[in-house]
């Protein structure tokens, strides 16, 4: 049997868990959230990636998995390429295909991007974006709210509702597409 671990800061990779659970309902999953050291998406992405590559070490180390699924944005863009090169075997992020799908629907091609301050600092989405059609322009704003109001289980409160409606606000043009770059 395959052994498949996911990863995030927290408990907001669980949404990516669903899925991962969802698609191989044969193989071992094993789920390491990092509560201790979340938020990752406020600190320097050097701190971000050494916190990370610790949990691809255990995972891959110690408990011997077959593919590794970051499930959190900011450790995608911290620490994915250097857990390809250091693991011979499958490393997955969020980003990508995040991205991909955010180009599929935008018609005025301007997207809108919420993410922590560590995914906009790296400008994943920008990035992955471009990639597909550089004509698209990538609007970031920053909400690192987000992380104490899932970790902490209150997403559905009014206060809420009043934070993400102040986050919205701060985009300056007519985006057409919202992309949720934090699993948070
Ligand atoms: N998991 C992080 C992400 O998707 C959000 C939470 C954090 O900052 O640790 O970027």
């Amino acid at each position: 049997m395959r052994t498949i671990g996911v990863f995030d800061s927290g408990v907001g990779g669980v949404s990516v868990l669903k899925e991962v659970l969802r698609k191989f309902p044969a193989d071992n999953i094993i789920y390491f959230g990092d509560s201790l050291h979340a938020p990752y998406g406020e600190k320097e992405i050097d701190e971000i990636r050494s916190l990370c590559l610790k949990v691809s070490d255990f995972l891959v180390y110690e408990k011997k998995v077959d593919a590794l699924v970051i499930a959190c944005n900011t450790a995608t863009g911290a620490a994915m390429d250097t857990m390809q090169k250091r693991y011979g075997i499958p490393v997955v992020g969020v980003v990508e295909n995040g991205a991909a799908e955010g180009v599929k629907y935008t018609h005025n091609k301007n997207i809108g991007v919420i993410a922590t301050p560590a995914t906009i600092k790296m400008d994943l989405y920008k990035k992955s974006i471009a990639k597909i059609d550089s004509s698209i322009k990538t609007y970031s704003v920053k909400c690192p709210l987000f992380v104490g109001m899932i970790e902490k289980g209150w997403e559905d409160t009014l206060e809420n509702d009043e934070l993400i409606k102040s986050y919205l606000n701060e985009f300056s043009v007519e985006i057409d597409t919202l992309i949720l770059g934090c699993t948070h």
